[in-house]
């Protein structure tokens, strides 16, 4: 029985080392300013600019600020799908970009995510208790997302 679990433990600690091998493109971009970010295409309280940037652009820009947990597979591959998933729906950053149709139904879309607690994602909020929006915080988002219509 000893042996068995031995042979486990041995076999779990490879695939762990192996599936280390594997590290995706980091979601970096040196600092780049775009002039089509959500941020500079609207005005807004800064409050309102800190709360986005801290509990979105990890996952919904092209920079993520990485934790060292970040780095260690499996966790890697998912936070790397995750940002190409959010990217997908929605980059801050390429907002300007976006038809006038789109940024009105992400507009809904974003006060929604917000106001449901569906957004940010509660398996990144589990690691990341900065990112957290509490109700206060969801008041002044959404009723500043209203005020955009
Ligand atoms: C941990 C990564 C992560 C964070 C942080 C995050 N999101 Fe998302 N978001 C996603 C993913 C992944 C999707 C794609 C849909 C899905 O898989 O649930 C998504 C989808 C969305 C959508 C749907 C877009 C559409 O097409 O309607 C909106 C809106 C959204 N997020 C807004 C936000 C807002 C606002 C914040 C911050 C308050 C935020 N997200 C924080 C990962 C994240």
């Amino acid at each position: 029985m000893k042996r068995v679990l031995k042979i486990m433990l041995t076999i779990v600690l490879f695939i762990f080392i192996a599936i280390q091998f594997y590290q995706p493109a980091l979601n970096v971009d040196k600092g780049q300013v775009y002039t089509t970010d959500f941020t500079q295409v609207y005005k807004m309280p800064i409050e309102v600019k800190a709360m986005l940037q801290t509990s979105c652009y990890d996952c919904h820009s092209n920079n993520t600020n990485y934790v060292w947990y970040d780095y260690v597979q499996p966790a890697r591959t998912l936070v790397e799908n995750h940002i190409k998933n959010a990217k997908q729906d929605l980059n801050f950053n390429e907002w300007g970009t976006y038809s006038n149709r789109k940024q009105e139904r992400l507009l809904n879309s974003i006060k929604e995510q917000i106001e449901t607690k569906q957004m940010p994602l509660s398996s990144y909020t589990i690691m990341h208790e900065n990112a957290k929006l509490n109700d206060e915080q969801i008041k002044v988002l959404t009723n500043w997302l209203k005020e955009q219509d």
